[in-house]
């Protein structure tokens, strides 16, 4: 069930919102806030190393001395941690591998961590998400 309220905010705040809610695509201040407020949760989940759920993203060359082999012999560490992995092979020297993770915020970090420090990672990111308890 929605119920609504009102907020009071400065002028320049509000003016600035609105561009957001514009540059984000946004049907209106509603949704936007919704969201706002649902991301402010998933981050103190994480904060707080409750059950979180994250995404991690790394995009590495394949012909890197034995970087294939640690990426996998890492995720087996964690093998617990990890829900799914898909693989592309974007061209001819890079590999993007998108991760589904899932734990204790700490140990997914950690996780999230050891993939994108290792030596010929071009481009690592974790996206985090929550199991969503707090999010209904
Ligand atoms: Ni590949």
């Amino acid at each position: 069930m929605l119920r609504r309220f009102s907020i009071s905010l400065e002028e320049n705040l509000l003016e600035t919102f609105d561009g957001y809610i514009k540059s984000h695509k946004y049907n209106n201040r509603s949704e936007a806030i919704r969201d706002l407020i649902r991301k402010s949760f998933v981050k103190k989940e994480w904060e707080a190393d409750n059950m979180v759920m994250g995404v991690i993203t790394l995009v590495y060359d394949h012909h890197q001395h034995q970087l294939q082999e640690k990426v996998t012999e890492v995720q087996h560490d964690y093998h617990h941690h990890i829900v799914s992995t898909t693989h592309v092979h974007m061209d001819h020297h890079n590999c993007l591998e998108v991760i589904i993770v899932r734990g204790n915020a700490v140990e997914v970090q950690d996780l999230a961590d050891r993939l994108i420090s290792l030596r010929g990672v071009r481009d690592g990111n974790l996206a985090m998400s929550s199991t969503g308890k707090s999010l209904h």
